[in-house]
C-alpha cells in the first residue's frame, strides 16, 4: 500500500514520522509524496498551541476531495491524543507510543483509538532515514509539567533509552549524507539510565562518532549546568549552540509557570556559557501574555532580552491548553498578548540582525544540506552555531566546507569557500 505522512510540530514529531516510515517500509508499503495515490494518510500533528491544531485540522478537512476513495485517513502523533472532539471522517486516532505496530493498526476493523501514553515509545530498533542531520530521541515524555504545557499529558512520564540502543540506532541510520546528529528529548538534562545521566551520554556519543557534529535538543535552565558547558566547550565536534528557552524574565511569572529557577539564575547560566563556551550562538524559547502577566512581568521580560541578545528566538503568545494548569486561569486580553508578542518579535529581530552582521569577514565552517533554491549554482548549509548560510558553488551535500562570509542579504550570511 501507498502511504503519505504530513507532519507538524517539533522535531521529536518528525523523528516520529522518520519511524513510522521505517516501520511501513519494513512490511513493504511505500510513500508517496502527493495525497492523491495514497491508499493511507497520516496526519502527525502538534497540540502545543491552538493555532498548531488548527492548522493541522484544516489540512485533514481540506483534503477530502483530493484522496482516493477507499484512503483511510489517521491523526497520529500529539494531536491524537489532545483531541476530545475530531473531524468524522477520519479513520482512527494514534498517540505517540504505538509506531512500533503501525503496520498492524492500519489492518484493523472499525475506528482505532489508540491513544494511551503508557506504552514504551522506545523506537531505537527504527532506521531513521534523515538527510545530513540525523535526529535520534533519546527518551520520551517529561515529568516538568511546566503549568503552561500538554506536552506531559501527550507523551507521558520520562523514560530514558539505554545508552547501547541509541549508539544502534545511530549507527544503523547514518548514511553518506548524513553531517550531523541532533539528540532529543523534552528536557534532555534530566537523561538518566540507570544512573548514567546526560554528560556522560554526551561525551560517549562525541567520541563514537567524532566525524559528526553534535547537537542537542531542549535543555532545560533549572538543569543545565557548568559540566555540561565545559563539556561543548572542549569537545569539537559537539556543536556551540545551545537553545534554553526562558519562557519568561519575571519572577512572579517563572513561579506561576513552575519553571524551578528565577531571572537572576537564568541569567548566571547564561554569562557561564558566554564565559566559557567563545563564539557561543543562544536561542530561546520566550511567550508574552502568560494569564496574570503585567506590564511590569513583560518589561522584566524584554530586560532579559536586551541583556542576553541571544542569536535567534521562538516567539509565541500562550495559548490555553487543555489538561494543563494555565488551562484553567483566567487568559489575558487578546490584544495585549499580541501588542506585546509584536513588540517582542520587533526588538529580537533587529537585536538577530545586529548579531548577523558581524558574522561578515569571519571564517565559518558550514555542513552542506542542500542546492539553494533561488540559484542552482549555491548551495545552503549551517553553521556550528546553527545558523542558515548560502555558499557560492556547489558541494557534496553532508560535507563541511570552510567559508568565509563576503555579505549579509536581508537576514542570510552570504559566504565563500576558502582555500585551504
Ligand atoms: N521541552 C521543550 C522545552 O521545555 O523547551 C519544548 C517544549 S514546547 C514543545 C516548545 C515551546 O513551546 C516551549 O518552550 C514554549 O515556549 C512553547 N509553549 C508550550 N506551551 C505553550 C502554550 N500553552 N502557549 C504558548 N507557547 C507554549
Ligand atoms: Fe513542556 Fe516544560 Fe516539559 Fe518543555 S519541559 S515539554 S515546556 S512541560
Ligand atoms: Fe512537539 Fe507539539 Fe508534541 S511541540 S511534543 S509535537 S505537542
Amino acid at each position: 500500500m501507498k502511504f503519505f505522512i504530513a507532519t507538524y510540530g517539533c522535531q521529536m514529531n518528525k523523528y516520529d514520522s522518520n519511524v513510522i516510515r521505517d516501520y511501513m517500509g519494513m512490511r513493504d508499503h511505500t510513500e508517496s509524496y502527493t495525497i492523491d495515490d495514497a491508499d493511507i494518510i497520516f496526519v502527525n500533528g502538534c497540540s502545543v498551541r491552538e493555532h498548531a491544531e488548527k492548522r493541522a485540522i484544516g489540512f485533514v478537512n481540506s483534503m477530502k476531495s483530493q484522496i482516493k476513495k477507499n484512503a483511510r485517513i489517521y491523526i497520529i502523533g500529539c494531536l491524537a491524543t489532545a483531541l476530545k472532539e475530531y473531524p468524522k471522517h477520519i479513520n482512527g486516532l494514534i498517540g505517540t507510543t504505538h509506531y512500533d505496530r503501525i503496520s498492524d493498526i492500519i489492518n484493523m476493523n472499525g475506528f482505532v483509538d489508540m491513544r494511551d501514553t503508557e506504552g514504551e515509545g522506545n523506537y531505537t530498533n527504527a532506521r531513521i532515514r534523515n538527510n545530513v542531520s540525523l535526529f535520534i530521541s533519546i527518551m520520551k515524555g517529561c515529568n516538568n509539567f511546566c503549568s503552561y504545557c500538554i506536552v506531559p499529558y501527550l507523551r507521558g512520564k520520562e523514560i530514558s533509552f539505554s545508552p547501547d540502543s541509541i549508539f544502534k540506532q545511530i549507527e544503523s541510520s547514518i548514511n553518506t549524507k548524513t553531517g550531523e546528529i541532533l539528540l532529543l528529548g523534552q528536557n534532555v538534562n534530566s537523561y538518566n539510565y540507570r544512573g548514567k545521566r546526560f554528560p556522560e551520554l554526551l561525551i560517549e556519543i562525541a567520541n563514537i562518532f567524532k566525524n559528526y557534529r553534535i547537537r542537542f535538543l531542549t535543555s532545560h535552565p533549572k538543569d543545565f549546568n557548568e559540566l555540561l558547558i565545559r563539556i561543548i566547550a572542549d569537545k569539537e565536534n559537539i556543536m556551540n549552540s545551545v537553545h534554553l528557552p526562558f519562557q519568561s524574565g519575571s519572577d512572579k511569572i517563572l513561579k506561576m509557570m513552575h519553571r524551578g529557577y528565577l531571572q537572576t539564575d537564568y541569567l548566571k547560566k547564561i554569562n557561564m556559557l558566554k564565559q566559557i563556551i567563545k563564539d557561543v550562538a543562544i536561542t530561546t524559547d520566550v511567550m508574552t501574555g502568560f494569564p496574570f502577566e503585567t506590564e511590569h512581568d513583560f518589561n522584566e521580560t524584554m530586560k532579559v532580552i536586551l541583556e542576553v541578545r541571544f542569536d535567534d528566538a521562538f516567539m509565541y503568545k500562550f495559548s490555553k491548553r487543555n489538561y494543563s494548569l494555565a488551562g484553567f486561569m483566567n487568559d489575558a486580553d487578546e490584544n495585549i498578548k499580541l501588542r506585546r508578542l509584536k513588540h517582542l518579535i520587533k526588538i529580537q529581530n533587529s537585536i538577530k540582525i545586529e548579531k548577523m552582521a558581524t558574522l561578515k569577514g569571519k571564517t565559518v565552517k558550514v555542513l552542506i544540506e542542500r542546492k539553494s533554491k533561488k540559484s542552482e549554482n549555491d548551495c545552503i548549509g549551517r553553521d556550528e552555531g546553527d545558523r542558515m548560510i548560502v555558499i557560492k558553488g556547489l558541494f557534496d551535500i553532508g560535507t563541511v566546507i570552510k567559508a568565509e562570509v563576503i555579505e549579509i542579504k536581508g537576514n542570510t550570511p552570504i559566504a565563500i569557500k576558502k582555500e585551504e
